[in-house]
């Protein structure tokens, strides 16, 4: 059965109540841990739900696919509806809706695959050896990690890390050849996509008017991009 929510005052302390109760605006929430910050992002969801928002125009960020899926079931339990049409999820699995949908644009088809560590590492010794890296060059954990922070813009090519450059472009090409993107690509490419294609953007915008980013503190600047 639902939860009577206008009995939230019973629910929540008096701080919580007033961020469940604030539908529009900005609203940072700190706290300590284990403090009912999540409790805040699940009850106001089910408030505004029960205010009439549409379930379309809201989209919560979490950290875990885990954490996701249990802020469903327990909106639902407050509200007693169904939620098709409600968002949340990790920003990656955000990522991977965006791109099924437009990635073709950047010249992926609609069903690339999604490469793990050892799919990456994989392409990253085949692309090692069509350049005739020498093995002992290939430090696969390292390269991994300066492929990481290239791609999202944590380091810039220089002196030090140059002898790469031709490995990482490689390394792009044979990821666009497999039809495939890395982890990275999964807030990349989306963030490119909004960049390049106003009119994608546009259609998000429109679409989703409420944001809830849970765990803020720990989002990487490519994910606060992606979300702003
Ligand atoms: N006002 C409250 N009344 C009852 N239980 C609460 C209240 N606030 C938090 N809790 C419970 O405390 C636990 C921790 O809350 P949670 O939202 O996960 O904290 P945080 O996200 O800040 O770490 C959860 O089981 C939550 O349901
Ligand atoms: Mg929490």
């Amino acid at each position: 059965m639902a939860t009577d929510l206008s009995d939230l005052k019973n629910e929540l302390n008096p701080e919580q109540y007033e961020a469940v109760m604030t539908i529009n605006g900005p609203i940072l929430i700190i706290a300590g841990a284990g403090s009912g910050k999540t409790r805040v992002i699940t009850f106001r969801i089910a408030h505004m739900l029960d205010s009439g928002v549409p379930q379309s125009q809201i989209l919560a960020l979490t950290f875990t696919n885990k954490a996701a899926k249990e802020m469903v079931e327990r909106i639902k339990e407050l509200t007693g509806k169904k939620l098709p049409l409600l968002t949340i999820s990790t920003f990656h699995a955000f990522g991977v809706k965006v791109l099924r949908q437009d990635i073709s644009k950047l010249g992926w088809r609609e069903n690339f695959s999604i490469y793990d560590e050892t799919d990456r590492n994989a392409l990253i010794k085949e692309t090692g050896r069509e350049l005739r890296y020498s093995p002992e060059a290939l430090d696969i954990y390292k390269i991994g990690i300066l492929i990481s922070d290239i791609k999202t813009g944590r380091k810039q090519w220089n002196a030090e890390n140059e002898m790469y450059r031709e490995l990482y472009e490689g390394y792009q090409e044979g990821l666009k050849l497999y039809n495939a993107v890395d982890f990275d690509d999964l807030i990349v490419l989306p963030i490119r996509l909004f960049k390049e294609f106003p009119e994608i953007l546009a259609s998000y915008k429109q679409r989703y008017k409420y944001i809830m980013v849970d765990e803020f503190q720990d989002t990487s600047h490519q994910q606060y991009e992606m979300m702003h």
